[in-house]
């Protein structure tokens, strides 16, 4: 459940109309709702409320301060995914001893980084990585907490591009090889090991392909007991899906509740590295109808949002809700909702059933998630602002990009 209803005709950002808000600050642009973000998070705390374990909200799904300042309230830990990421946790009040760093590639200066701030653990993709990580640390005088990331080899049953728990992905460690790397982690004097982690996907709607996932994990964290590591935690990565259609994925509790029986009666901290389920539909994308055009039997909705501000549906063919803010009576007719990005992949929707008229506002619902962070400044344009509301109120929490700063640190030559 969210807080962006209907009153009357009228979408609500909880008390707060979306259309005064658009108005005020000007289309497109995101809001989110504080109410909804706590909401998600305490559903996954509450699921796993008396088994030890750890919410490290995945930064990447949504990182404005305010949002991971929110969340650092309720005592989230936090996934990172690199320096910058960490950056943003530290800025917003987060605790880098409740943070997972993941991530195929860390370069040097972000595994100092990360050793220097004290946070709780690297999730280690490779060997080679692993190697790394012991220099650094070694030289540092400090010892990293380390898990490896192995890969299940599990099918998620999601979208190919946001599918990760392959042998064919880049992610993670090959089961065949992850005894050997353990014991090598296990033997260097930089490195503790502490975990093992997995992320088979995202925008997983089943059960099973954790469960599935799951099952291969405790089989060797039983079989690394057995030659002498002690594995204290298992991060069981995110991927929970939500509702975009019609999609029913399971709600937190079920989810938790199932990996908890798999568990059994072992001693281990279970990790969650929720993103999507936090945050996607605490957002919402609005944008306004510039134009309506017909090309010989084919509608288009032109709106001043666009692929650069939501690029899901452009990369993934994610379909998203667009909904009116403000409902109008009367005949609905089928459109594409478009944007003025000069491509054809360019549209936040197809064949969308609506009643608009230019100047009406749409809303893209399950937006909070992989919206704005995957903005870009293509053709030139800034990047929307975002609000957030908290009952009846509005923050601008991040304003709207100035034309100028599109060049902000370009230089022309002498
Ligand atoms: N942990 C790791 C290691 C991950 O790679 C990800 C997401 C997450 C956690 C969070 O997954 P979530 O709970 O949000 O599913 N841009 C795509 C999604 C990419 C997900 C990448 N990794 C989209 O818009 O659908």
């Amino acid at each position: 459940m969210d807080h962006f209803l209907y009153q009357a005709d009228e979408l609500y950002a909880e008390q707060c109309q979306v259309a005064e808000l658009a108005k005020l600050h000007g289309t497109p642009l995101y809001i989110y709702s504080r109410a909804t973000l706590e909401r998600h998070w305490h559903a996954f705390d509450n699921a796993v409320s008396e088994h030890p374990h750890l919410i490290c909200y995945a930064v990447k799904a949504n990182s404005n301060i305010a949002v991971l300042n929110v969340l650092a309230r309720l005592g989230s830990g936090f996934d990172i995914v690199s320096g910058g990421e960490l950056s943003r946790v530290i800025e917003a009040g987060g605790d880098p001893a409740k943070v997972v760093f993941s991530g195929v590639g860390k370069t040097v200066a972000e595994m100092e980084m990360a050793l220097n701030l004290g946070i709780y653990c690297f999730n280690v993709e490779s060997a080679a990585e692993l190697e790394q990580l012991n220099l650094v640390a070694v030289r540092l005088g400090k010892v990293a907490p380390v898990s490896l990331r192995i890969n299940p080899d599990v099918d998620a049953g999601t979208h190919p591009y946001i599918s990760t728990g392959l042998k064919e992905n880049k992610f993670g460690i090959a089961m065949e090889e992850a005894e050997a790397i353990f014991a090598r982690a296990n033997e260097l004097p930089g490195l503790a090991v502490k975990g093992v982690d997995c992320h088979i996907g995202s925008q997983l709607t089943e059960i099973k392909p954790f469960l599935d996932a799951m099952d291969r994990m405790l089989a060797l964290i039983d079989r690394l007991a057995e030659q002498g590591i002690e594995i204290k935690h298992f991060d069981v990565g995110g991927g929970l899906g939500v509702t975009y259609d019609d999609e029913l994925p399971p709600q937190p509790d079920v989810y938790a509740a199932a990996l908890l029986e798999r568990l059994g009666g072992r001693d281990l901290k279970l990790i969650f590295e929720p993103g999507r389920a936090i945050a996607a539909n605490a957002g919402i994308f609005v944008t306004q109808v510039l134009y309506l055009k017909e090309n010989s039997d084919k509608r288009f909705a032109l709106v001043d949002g666009a692929m650069n501000d939501l690029i899901r549906p452009s990369l993934y063919s994610a379909w998203q809700k667009i909904i009116p803010v403000i409902e109008r009576a009367g005949d609905s007719h089928s459109y594409d909702v478009v944007g003025p990005v000069c491509e054809t992949g360019d549209f936040l929707g197809k064949d969308r059933q609506l009643n608009v008229l230019a100047g009406d506002y749409l809303a893209v619902r399950s937006s909070g998630a992989y919206g704005f962070t995957m903005a870009s400044n293509y053709n030139s344009r800034p990047r929307a602002v975002e609000l957030m509301v908290d009952g009846d109120k509005a923050y601008v929490i991040r304003e709207r990009e100035k034309i100028a700063q599109l060049w902000q640190g370009e230089q022309i030559l002498p």
